[in-house]
């Protein structure tokens, strides 16, 4: 039979993006080449970002959505550099390509890997796996509100930044993340609000999950307030599974999560279009990590984990497991960048994860 080929939309961006996109592309090649012929990558590179920005005075080509929409996936590294404001490099691109190809569901796994000392001491001796599932659409990145309000002038300027709740934005995240706690050795979806405080977007959210969650008498539930959730994800963890949380809440408790499992360049992340009447976009949780970006430091672990994630959405299950038991195999190993402890360079995991996949 012919190979399947899987076109793929590949935005390195700034800084340490484009070193761990090259290193993700590397990896899946080798991986493509060692299937038999079974599948196949075509990459095609977008020179987008805050270089772009600085020649052309736009992060992306006009028709860059156009451009995009008919890759099976976008590879992303990640979208931010000094001379650029960061509301704009964000807006411009990442924000732009998830608002318009409604990825509404964010998925974050926090995992814990072998060989890398997280500060959570439990670590050493609790099998600690969980996921961040984010509301990727609404929520506090809504875009709503405006600056100088109410016209009062220099030195007493007034900005809004309201937050979008909606009951189908709700309701489909949910549901998404009560399906995957049906995928996971531990049925339970945890719900993070701030619902004492925020009293209309964040009540609605409750009852909507209240209302979900009766359709799914199989899993285990509970509702928890963002700030005792942050403690949790450090005092309890293991009672976590799927953690379900509106935008802001997710980003943060995403990134608290990455850096108790050792390192924010190790976090993996897929926003996906579950519909797929758009490419869904890979890439690590981690920026583009200016103090550390054209060094060959960077950790590639988060963006091929991104990639095992790419690989799950191809319907390769088998292939995204393989990735996945490459990376255990090479911290294990003690092949670990500098972020985690180690001394090794972004160009020697790189290598010992394709060497992994021979094994
Ligand atoms: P950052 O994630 O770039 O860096 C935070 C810390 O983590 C730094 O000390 C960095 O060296 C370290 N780190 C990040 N990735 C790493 C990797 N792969 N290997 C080893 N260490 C790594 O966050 P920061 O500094 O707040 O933001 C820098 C820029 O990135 C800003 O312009 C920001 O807007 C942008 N950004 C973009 C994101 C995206 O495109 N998805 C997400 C977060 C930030
Ligand atoms: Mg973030």
């Amino acid at each position: 039979t012919a190979p399947r080929t899987f076109r793929i939309a590949a935005i390195p961006a700034d800084g340490v993006g484009k070193e761990v996109v090259a290193a993700g592309r590397t990896v899946l090649d080798a991986l493509a080449a060692d299937s038999g012929g079974a599948f196949a990558f075509e990459w095609e590179e977008f020179p987008w970002g805050c270089g772009y920005y600085e020649r052309t005075g736009r992060m992306m080509d006009e028709d860059g959505l156009d451009r995009l929409k008919d890759f099976d996936a976008i590879y992303f590294g990640a979208v931010g550099w000094p001379t650029v404001p960061d509301h704009i490099s964000l807006w411009g691109l990442r924000l732009k390509i998830c608002q318009s190809f409604d990825q509404w569901a964010n998925v974050r796994p926090v995992h814990f890997l072998p060989g890398v000392v997280s500060p959570l001491r439990k670590a050493d001796d609790t099998e600690l796996d969980w996921v961040v599932v984010r509301e990727n659409s609404e929520g506090e990145y809504a875009g709503l509100g405006g600056r100088n309000l109410g016209g009062r002038g220099p030195g007493g300027e007034v900005a809004v930044q309201s937050a979008l709740f909606t009951e189908v934005g709700c309701e489909r995240i949910m549901r998404f993340a009560f399906d995957l706690a049906r995928t996971r050795g531990r049925r339970k979806v945890s719900s993070v609000t701030k619902s004492n405080a925020q009293q209309y977007g964040m009540v609605l959210w409750d009852d909507v999950f209240r209302r979900v969650a009766a359709d799914y008498p199989d899993v285990e539930t509970e509702s928890v307030l963002v700030d005792a959730m942050s403690a949790k994800f450090v005092l309890r963890p293991e009672d976590l599974s799927v953690v379900v949380a509106s935008n802001l809440n997710a980003d943060i408790l995403s990134d608290l999560g990455s850096a108790l499992a050792g390192s924010l360049g190790l976090a993996a992340s897929a926003n996906l279009n579950p519909e797929r009447r758009f490419p869904s976009m890979f890439e690590p949780v981690h920026g583009s990590a200016p103090d550390i970006a054209g060094q060959g430091l960077a950790n590639p672990i988060g963006a091929v984990g991104s990639a095992a994630l790419m690989l799950e959405h191809f319907g390769l299950p088998d292939q995204a497991a393989r990735l996945n038991k490459a990376i255990e195999a090479t911290t294990a190993a003690g092949i670990l960048t500098r972020d985690v402890g180690g001394t090794a360079a972004t160009e020697d995991v790189t290598k010992a994860l394709i060497d992994a996949l021979a094994i």
